[in-house]
């Protein structure tokens, strides 16, 4: 698949077959993420796999966050069950310590925005699926995976074959109401 038909194709899948991830396609969307630049070429990353049914449903769990989701008037998170449904969910963590901050910007956030962004464009040229869910109870799933507490926990991947073929997603705003030219204006 060509990168620009990946991005414009690439949708938040949320339901998921019965059906595992083959480990070498598993391999290939960890590879994409492995690839991403990063400041300083440091790699602040780390991913935890998760097959286990169990520990899936209570990262599942723990994706609910009442208060977070009651200032939005959101009932659920709406990839909940996504997590518990997929085969696999990747953890995507970083280490502030080994990333760039400058003018009080966190880069450690950038160098993830960017190498999960490897990751759902390579799940979704393999035929796969994923979501990235930032919304989750950092500190207790910080627990439940042992992840040290100097550790930033970022998103949560769920991944496996779609259920649901999206062709569309939500609109984007026009290019002219994001884009200046020359000055800011
Ligand atoms: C940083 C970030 C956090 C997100 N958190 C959640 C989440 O907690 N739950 C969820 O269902 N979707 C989540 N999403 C997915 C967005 O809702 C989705 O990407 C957006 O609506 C655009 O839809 P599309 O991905 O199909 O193009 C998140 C996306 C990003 C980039």
């Amino acid at each position: 698949m060509e990168v620009l038909e990946a991005i414009n194709t690439r949708r938040s899948i949320r339901k998921f077959l019965d059906q595992p991830v083959e480990p070498e396609k598993l391999r290939t969307v960890l590879e994409a993420a492995r690839m991403a630049p990063s400041w300083s070429n440091l790699q602040c990353w780390r991913f935890v796999v998760v097959q286990d049914p169990a520990t899936r449903a209570t990262l599942s769990d723990l994706s609910f966050v009442e208060s977070f989701f009651a200032a939005y008037g959101f009932s659920k998170n709406p990839a909940q069950k996504a997590i518990a449904a997929a085969p696999v969910v990747i953890v995507a963590c970083a280490d502030p310590a080994r990333s760039g901050t400058m003018g009080g910007q966190h880069y450690y956030l950038a160098d993830l925005g960017i190498a999960t962004q490897n990751l759902m464009l390579a799940a979704h040229a393999a035929g796969l699926g994923t979501v990235f869910v930032g919304v989750f109870d950092e500190e207790k799933v910080r627990d439940a995976l042992g992840i040290p507490a100097n550790i930033r926990v970022v998103g949560l991947f769920p991944l496996g074959y779609p259920l649901e073929e999206k062709k569309t997603g939500p609109p984007r705003k026009p290019l002219d109401e994001i884009v200046f030219h020359e000055k800011w204006k």
